[in-house]
């Protein structure tokens, strides 16, 4: 077994990770004092003499030069990373999995006293207001390393590796937590194999009496059974509630026939739901939470890849009417998003490329690793090829989209200004979509033109650099998203267009990308428009920007 200690600077994660190795007769790792050796030079040297950038790359090697974990039942290895190695998805990834990670856990204002006093220079902090400066990095990082088991880390030394020492004695996880965030919007939970723990923890502290699992049956056969099984294994009785599979469920008469039975199964005001599904699945488990008996807590477990970089997240829960989409529906917060990478191994390659279009739009709003990460393992992670979820690239993608998501929508929870950016893509697609007849594209692929035409519709009004434009395309085109030409009439389109329910006063409000964000332009011409998704409906065969 290993271990790996992560917290802030000062937090005495090398002094406390001494101490329990040495109990266990484990060897001990200082990933900061490896990559010194490994260089002959200082910390604050490297800085010095490479940046920030070549002390990540250097801290990135050390870690790939620990090899594989050690899985047997004795302590062999205690690693200390330094308090900025976990800020990577990819160190996490490599780090965590397969080991047992604890969180030493000290108030800023503690940690801030001991750097004053420490001989050690830390280059993050130095030169700053060491309270300031270890606040923010504590902000930035809680959700990193709130992936591992508290240890409060403020107390005597002895006790502190007592605390430490109980973990490691506790009976093992096969599960990875790679991120786990705290916030208005529910807790996140991103992570590999990990849903029965954690839907087990967030039951527990909703103080739910029995699981109630709300799922379809595409979702229960994939993830749902073997999840319910689990919680019964671990004491849980489980309650199936199943829905229709897809966009059907999202019916009213399907909410209504789903109360009644959660009416016939005595379900009370406290007790949470467990919407196990895609997002179709969750935006109307979701909807039946925020409107039975006023409103039940519930859990979201997305189960493709649509829900866990985005439909999971921000609380819009709804079904659809005759009319249209999503027309009626409610704000409510899940209590826990526990999203697990694992799940996603079964979805076909026809959903998962379209999901992709969401983590594109999230990337072009200002994410650029993300971006390069799509560039680098997008078409990987489409097909579904092992490669993209052994590397970490696809728990990557699901946890910086997702991520990305959480804070647009912390910005502006009830949709009145900030949030409006995750429409990028969305005015045209959602025309394209309607105009396809729901069925006919999937909501990705329709999003996938949208990007494109956002993309061009930028570059024309002098919001977007060509080469910005030119990237987002370039990106599209690897994953193949909105490059097949499209039998669709322009004037059904616009005539979508037209009633889409974005509408400002009359106008449309078009997102779209500058070089790192996005900017709202009201006054889009229609001719314009008309142009543009013309040349995007005749597919990526037309050279771009050939219909200006
Ligand atoms: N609430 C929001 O903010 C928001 C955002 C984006 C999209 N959405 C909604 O999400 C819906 C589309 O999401 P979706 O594509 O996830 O819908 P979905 O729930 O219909 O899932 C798609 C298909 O995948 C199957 N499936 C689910 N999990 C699986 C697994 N692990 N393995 C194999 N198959 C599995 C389902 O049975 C279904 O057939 C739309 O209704 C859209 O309006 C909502």
């Amino acid at each position: 077994m290993e271990l790996v200690v992560v917290g802030l600077p000062g937090s005495g994660k090398t002094a406390i990770g001494r101490r329990v190795a040495a109990r266990h007769g484990a060897a001990f790792v200082d990933l900061d004092e490896e990559i010194e050796r490994a260089s002959g030079e200082r910390i604050p040297e490297i800085f010095e003499h490479e940046g920030e950038a070549g002390f990540r790359t250097r801290e990135r090697a050390a870690i790939e030069a620990l090899g594989a974990p050690d899985e047997s039942a004795k302590l062999t290895r205690v690693i200390a990373p330094g308090g900025g190695a976990i800020v990577d998805p990819r160190n996490r990834w490599r780090l965590f999995r397969g080991r047992r990670v604890v969180w030493l856990d000290v108030r800023p204002e503690v940690v801030a006293q001991r750097l004053r006093r420490s001989p050690t220079v830390r280059p993050l902090v130095a030169g700053r207001d060491p309270m300031g400066a270890v606040r923010d990095l504590a902000a930035a990082r809680a959700r990193f390393y709130g992936a591992g088991v508290r240890v409060a880390g403020v107390a005597e030394m002895q006790s502190v590796v007592d605390a430490v020492d109980t973990v490691v004695r506790a009976p093992a996880s096969a599960g990875t937590v790679l991120l786990r965030a705290e916030t208005r919007l529910g807790r996140l939970v991103v992570g590999d194999a990990l849903l029965a723990p954690e839907v087990d923890a967030a039951l527990r502290e909703l103080g739910a009496r029995r699981a109630i699992v709300v799922s379809e049956p595409g979702a229960w056969g994939a993830v749902g059974s073997k999840l319910a099984s689990e919680l019964e294994g671990l004491g849980w009785g489980a309650e199936r509630v199943l829905l229709p599979q897809g966009e059907d469920a999202k019916r009213f008469s399907i909410v209504e026939a789903a109360a009644s039975e959660l009416a016939r199964l005595r379900v009370e005001r406290t007790e949470p739901l467990l919407a196990v599904g895609g997002g179709a699945l969750g935006d109307t488990a979701g909807f039946l939470a925020a409107t039975y008996l006023r409103g039940v807590p519930y859990i979201q477990v997305p189960t493709t890849l649509v829900a866990q970089l985005d439909s999971s997240i921000g609380g819009k829960t709804g079904v659809d009417l005759p009319e249209g989409k999503n027309l009626l529906g409610a704000f409510h917060q899940p209590a826990a998003i526990v999203a697990d990478v694992s799940v996603l191994a079964s979805l076909d390659v026809r959903q998962r490329r379209a999901a992709l279009a969401e983590a594109v739009k999230m990337a072009a709003l200002g994410d650029e690793r993300l971006f390069q990460t799509l560039e680098l393992a997008g078409p990987t992670i489409a097909l579904g090829d092992t490669s993209a979820t052994e590397s970490g690239a696809l728990a990557e993608v699901v946890e910086r989209a997702a991520w990305a998501k959480v804070e647009v929508v912390l910005a502006d929870e009830k949709e009145a200004g900030a949030r409006m950016a995750l429409n990028l893509g969305h005015s045209l697609g959602h025309a394209i979509e309607a105009a396809a007849g729901f069925g006919g594209l999937l909501h990705g692929e329709a999003i996938g033109y949208g990007l494109r035409a956002a993309a061009r519709l930028g570059t024309a009004r002098s919001v977007t650099p060509p080469e910005r434009a030119a990237r987002i395309e370039a990106v599209l085109d690897r994953l193949e998203l909105g490059v097949a030409p499209l039998e669709l009439g322009i004037e059904t389109v616009l005539q979508h267009l037209a009633t889409d329910k974005k509408h400002a006063a009359g106008s449309l409000r078009w997102v779209l990308p500058t070089a790192d964000g996005y900017q709202i332009d009201k006054e889009v011409p229609m001719t314009l428009v008309r142009d543009i998704a013309t040349g995007v409906l005749a597919g990526r065969e037309a050279p771009v920007g050939a219909a200006r």
